[in-house]
């Protein structure tokens, strides 16, 4: 509950000395990431806020990059890459955006994670080059705050200091490209620059874009290739080279896959031995074949993935995917019902998961009920409530969380015994809807993935009660169902 909205006010004095401190380090030796983190410190001190971050946006103008942060925990850092259309896009717009409570406004792409680490207010301005956005700097604050025209204009100063910073970088970096190692400089070479093409369209082999995806899913920032590291010189020229396939910059760490051929695994080891040897401050790590494939079953992902599984024929969500899509329902249901408690019931088993994420994902106070009824092909001649709601839920705002329509005959039952109890509203939330068999036209108000008619399992759904565990949704091998009820 945020109360009341916090005016701080700023000397033009305490600006000017922020101002003289940040074109200092600017212009200092120090590597352009501590000159960042040094100009985020002291934009942030000078503007009274609790954390501030610089961004750069790579050459194909797709993702922004964290270059400088200061007051920003590790974890709200770690929450992802942002994607630049998505991101508070009128930045890159050349405009100025404030953001006035950062839990519930839709522009913010981790709302969850602000609401986290107690983010209430944003003022972002875009670092201009040649007049086109090349990054920005955002301002965070704890408590609710409005920004003076003062403010602001700081702010884009500092930006404009940014501009020149990351130009001159850059600058450096293409005279670095031309430079030819004499002999001292080939005893001990730099560490080369990192190239800003970073987020490939294509992969040179799939494994590296399954890699990028399990990244992703952890919100693990990486960059492509960003590196080429000389390994040997013949008469002042590069001779050998070597490329690693991933950086995490946040880990200060290089991934090299070996997944294509095993016999180049000892050409792989003698290649980081020697880069160890020149560049020792590198961290390097080779990730062999079976590693990986164990990785991506994990998740569901690869040959290993689907053959562990006896009995799925393909894999239809990856867990990344339905967390994804799980996180974009629950955004739209926080913002529907801004304001408002929700009650959110669930039939038993199979909405477990589904229900469990997103609820996490909900930035509403909410309370948790679940039903259970008998099947078709049980006991029962009739379907039946086995397990009715504890709570009252008249006079409520209900959510009815499905993991799965299909018919439609078991939605219709429970919404007809829910509304006969006058709750103030009633919806219907499913993760799945096999929309092609449906009878009976059940309305449903948030839908994650409309699915073929096939027999799905995994993330909760069972086949005679095996499967729920998996973390993947996928298609059970037809030749398992011979005519048999689904449960
Ligand atoms: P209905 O046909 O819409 O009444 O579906 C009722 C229930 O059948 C769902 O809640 C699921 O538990 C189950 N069900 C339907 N299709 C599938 C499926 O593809 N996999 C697993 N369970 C299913």
């Amino acid at each position: 509950m945020r109360i009341g909205v916090r005016k701080v006010g700023k000397s033009r004095g305490s600006y000017y000395s922020a101002l003289k401190r940040i074109t200092r380090v600017a212009n200092s030796a120090i590597s352009l990431r501590r000159i960042c983190n040094a100009i985020a410190k002291s934009t942030a001190k000078a503007m009274q806020a609790n954390g501030c971050r610089i961004l750069s946006l790579n050459s194909q103008k797709e993702y922004l990059i964290t270059v400088g942060t200061h007051g920003l925990s590790d974890l709200y850092l770690k929450k992802g890459p942002l994607a630049a259309h998505k991101s508070l896009p009128d930045i890159l717009e050349g405009k100025a955006v404030f953001i006035a409570d950062a839990a519930t406004d839709e522009r913010v792409q981790h709302p969850q994670m602000a609401l986290a680490q107690g983010i209430s207010s944003i003022l972002g301005v875009p670092v201009l080059g040649k007049g086109h956005a090349i990054g920005e700097i955002r301002i965070y604050t704890r408590e609710p705050r409005q920004f003076s025209e003062a403010d602001k204009s700081f702010l884009f100063s500092v930006a404009n200091i940014c501009a020149v910073v990351f130009e001159r970088a850059e600058l450096h970096q293409l005279l670095e490209q031309d430079y030819k190692p004499s002999e001292k400089r080939r005893k001990s070479p730099q560490v080369p620059p990192v190239r800003t093409t970073l987020r490939p369209t294509t992969f040179a082999h799939p494994s590296e874009e399954d890699f990028a995806k399990l990244l992703d899913f952890y919100c693990i920032e990486w960059l492509y290739e960003p590196r080429s590291f000389p390994l040997r010189w013949k008469g002042g020229r590069i001779a050998e080279m070597f490329t690693p396939d991933f950086y995490l910059p946040e880990l200060d760490l290089y991934i090299e896959l070996t997944t294509l051929k095993q016999n180049l695994l000892t050409e792989k080891n003698r290649k980081r031995r020697r880069l160890k040897e020149l560049y020792p401050e590198v961290n390097i790590k080779l990730l062999n074949k079976n590693d990986f494939l164990k990785l991506l079953a994990k998740y569901g992902y690869g040959p290993l993935g689907t053959a562990k599984v006896e009995g799925i024929d393909r894999v239809l969500y990856s867990h990344a995917q339905i967390q994804r899509r799980v996180r974009t329902l629950a955004r739209r249901i926080s913002r529907d019902y801004a304001g408002q408690r929700l009650m959110l019931v669930g039939v038993l088993k199979g909405v477990v998961c589904f229900m469990a994420d997103l609820m996490q994902q909900l930035s509403l106070p909410v309370t948790l009920d679940f039903m259970a009824i008998s099947y078709y092909g049980g006991e029962d001649q009739v379907v039946k409530i086995t397990r009715d709601v504890d709570s009252s839920i008249t006079g409520q705002h209900v959510m009815m969380v499905e993991d799965i329509v299909d018919t439609g005959m078991t939605l219709n039952y429970i919404l007809g015994h829910l509304s006969a109890h006058n709750p103030a509203s009633l919806r219907v939330c499913t993760l799945l809807d096999k929309r092609a068999r449906r009878l009976i036209d059940v309305p449903l108000d948030y839908v994650g993935f409309e699915i073929p008619d096939e027999f799905v399992v995994g993330y909760g759904l069972d086949y005679k009660g095996e499967y729920r565990n998996l973390p993947f949704i996928g298609i059970l091998h037809p030749e398992l169902i011979k005519g048999n009820a689904p449960r």
